[in-house]
């Protein structure tokens, strides 16, 4: 399947194939022996335009825990964009380089800009407020084997869905299973963009502005931050912070089975009082996210021809 795709959408790939990837990192991480040397002599290239934690240290370490190697940049003014080199000269040159890319972007479309003058393959790993599809495929994993499916899940979306792109990215990822109610949970100002509503035609929608009343009969909750760098106005961003607090008090009032997840970073959306809840599995789903990105490239870089 898959190998030397660009992934630029949650869409690119198959429902099938994100269930192949679910299962082949399920493998990797029962058993990451045997996967040692799977892409040794390879090497995968990191351009951040925007910082990260999570997007670009497990796509290194995923890279490394396969037997590849890893060159890039967290900084861009530490690489010749600073010269005023274009996307399409940057990713040109790295082709010469690595066998395999990854860029986060400010600007939305960067990534598939840039996968248009690429002849390695390009990931997507978060452009501007637009798509993070490598964070959804972290979730339908987190989801699969926390969850046991992805359809017949009342899921709850709750913070900033204006901007959130992880949210826009696993909404349209979901909206290809069945009988999913989706809740979107969030301040007037912030609400999901009605481009992603038009996206659930099929599906059950409700909006609302506060969580207490939905919290009992969700089956997910999606907590996000409000996005402080997607804002012009810092009063506004300040005004509409803190909107959503999920204390263990409240999560008195949810299902006992019920999951938290969170992209991550957390600002103070979540209570720390919440983190050893056993129902808070934002951790556990940030270390899914290796284990699904190391299936990823190596699928794109080696087919099914893999260890
Ligand atoms: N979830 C996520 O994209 O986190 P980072 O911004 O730390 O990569």
């Amino acid at each position: 399947m898959i190998k030397g795709r660009h992934i630029i959408e949650p869409t690119d790939l198959s429902v099938n194939e994100i269930d192949q990837l679910s299962t082949l990192a399920s493998r990797i991480k029962s058993n990451p022996e045997k996967y040692l040397d799977a892409l040794k002599g390879n090497l995968l290239a990191t351009l951040f335009y925007e910082p990260s934690t999570r997007t670009r240290f497990s796509f290194e370490a995923a890279m490394l825990r396969l037997g590849g190697q890893t060159i890039g940049f967290s900084e861009p003014n530490s690489s010749s964009v600073s010269k005023g080199e274009s996307i399409a000269d940057t990713i040109r040159t790295i082709g010469c380089y690595a066998d395999i890319t990854v860029m986060r972007h400010p600007k939305e479309g960067a990534p598939k800009l840039a996968s248009k003058r690429s002849n390695i393959p390009v990931i997507n790993a978060g452009d501007g407020g637009h798509q993070h599809p490598t964070q959804t495929l972290t979730d339908l994993h987190t989801i699969k084997s926390l969850k046991g499916t992805m359809s017949n899940n009342v899921i709850g979306f709750c913070g900033d869905l204006k901007f959130g792109r992880t949210v826009h990215s696993l909404v349209k990822a979901l909206s290809r299973y069945e009988n999913i109610t989706f809740i979107f949970i969030s301040p007037p100002e912030l609400a999901i963009p009605i481009y992603i509503k038009d996206i659930l035609s099929n599906h059950k929608i409700i909006e609302l502005n506060s969580m207490e009343d939905i919290l009992p009969k969700l089956d997910i909750l999606y907590m996000t931050r409000i996005q402080k760098e997607r804002f012009f106005n810092e009063e506004e961003y300040l005004r509409l912070k803190g909107y959503f607090v999920l204390t263990k008090k409240k999560l008195e009032l949810a299902k006992k089975d019920m999951i938290i997840m969170h992209p991550l970073p957390r600002v103070d959306e979540i209570h720390t009082n919440v983190d050893n809840d056993p129902r808070a599995v934002y951790f556990q789903q940030a270390k899914y996210g290796m284990f699904i990105r190391m299936a990823l490239i190596l699928k794109l870089l080696k087919g099914d021809n893999h260890a």
